[in-house]
């Protein structure tokens, strides 16, 4: 393996804040992805267009961007936001969201209550959005969630994600974020699914999302890297999880995946000390985050010795 450049996007702003049983304030909400931008985390998903009566935690996600545009004009963060359907595509559009997130998941029972339509009926709709987006020029991506289990079906088999990743990215998708929803996935099973993935697909296209619900985050993100995945999701101070997913715990810890990568020789562009400050923020706003298992070692040698 030739250590080079990892991309890191924090989805703890919408993935981790959508789950806290304490609704953050807009002022807060900016708070924390203001923190991200100070410390250099290249991509920021920003929140989610979504029905605010399904997810409380996200309404106000347009304020929110503009709030953005007009406080971090010179940021050179990333920032997106997830999109379920043609009225998500079109309340992003309007709020002039830099990279949209569609979602799939690969079985009918958890698409269905995550969003209300059967699978097909899902990659279906994200076609019509993914043509709108070419049509008015808008950069959107696609997460294929649940891809290796289901909490409500069971183990996924392998085409399906193909299938899926195929169709999204011939109508036009910028990259598919393969989605362990439920943090059922073993580092196995990940370096087999991303290989075989690698072989189908333009790597530089594919990007990994893993919840640490038991333990195995960093194993399975260093699984897809031994697979030559270079963009994965994670969450500041390991917030995270999905309110329609039994069982999903925090997203792998930013912090965590940071110092790993970046002890391992692969360079991230992040600020590790602003990374930390932005873990104790998470924290001290949620009141229940744990922050990353690195954090106390980060702050106490990794710091120091480099101070
Ligand atoms: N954003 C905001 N409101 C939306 C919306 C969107 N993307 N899509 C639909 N709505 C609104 C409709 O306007 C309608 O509002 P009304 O009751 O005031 O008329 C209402 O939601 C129902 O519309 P419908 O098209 O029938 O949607 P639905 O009830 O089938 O719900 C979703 C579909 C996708 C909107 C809903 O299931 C949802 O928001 N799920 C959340 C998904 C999520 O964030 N999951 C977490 C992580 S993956
Ligand atoms: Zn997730």
């Amino acid at each position: 393996m030739h250590p080079d450049h990892i991309t890191i996007n924090d989805v703890g702003p919408r993935d981790g804040l959508q789950n806290q049983p304490k609704l953050l304030s807009k002022d807060q909400r900016l708070s924390l992805i203001s923190a991200l931008v100070d410390a250099k985390v290249p991509e920021i998903e920003v929140g989610a267009f979504v029905s605010p009566k399904a997810v409380p935690a996200m309404a106000g996600t347009d304020e929110l961007f503009a709030d953005l545009a007009a406080s971090l004009k010179n940021n050179s963060s990333l920032f997106s936001a997830l999109i379920p359907n043609m009225k998500g595509f079109e309340l992003a559009m309007s709020a002039k969201v830099p990279l949209m997130s569609l979602v799939v998941a690969t079985s009918n029972t958890m698409n269905l209550k995550n969003i209300r339509m059967t699978t097909h009926d899902s990659v279906s709709v994200s076609k019509d959005v993914l043509k709108a987006a070419k049509k008015q020029g808008a950069n959107v991506q696609a997460y294929v969630a649940t891809a290796w289990a289901c909490p409500f079906e069971g183990k996924i088999s392998a085409d399906s994600v193909f299938s899926i990743t195929e169709q999204l990215l011939q109508a036009g998708a910028s990259s598919i974020v393969i989605a362990d929803t439920i943090g059922a996935a073993n580092p196995l099973e990940v370096n087999q699914l991303m290989e075989a993935m690698a072989s189908r697909f333009d790597l530089s296209q594919l990007s990994c999302h893993f919840h640490d619900t038991r333990a195995m985050g960093l194993a399975n993100v260093y699984a897809a890297i031994s697979a030559g995945v270079r963009r994965f999701d994670a969450s500041i101070a390991g917030l995270g999880g999905c309110p329609f997913a039994p069982g999903a715990s925090g997203n792998v810890a930013t912090e965590d995946v940071v110092m790993m990568v970046q002890q391992m020789g692969f360079s991230t562009g992040i600020d590790m000390a602003l990374l930390v400050k932005a873990a104790d923020l998470a924290i001290e706003l949620t009141g229940s985050a744990s922050g990353g298992n690195a954090k106390p070692w980060i702050e106490n040698y990794y710091l120091n010795e480099s101070a």
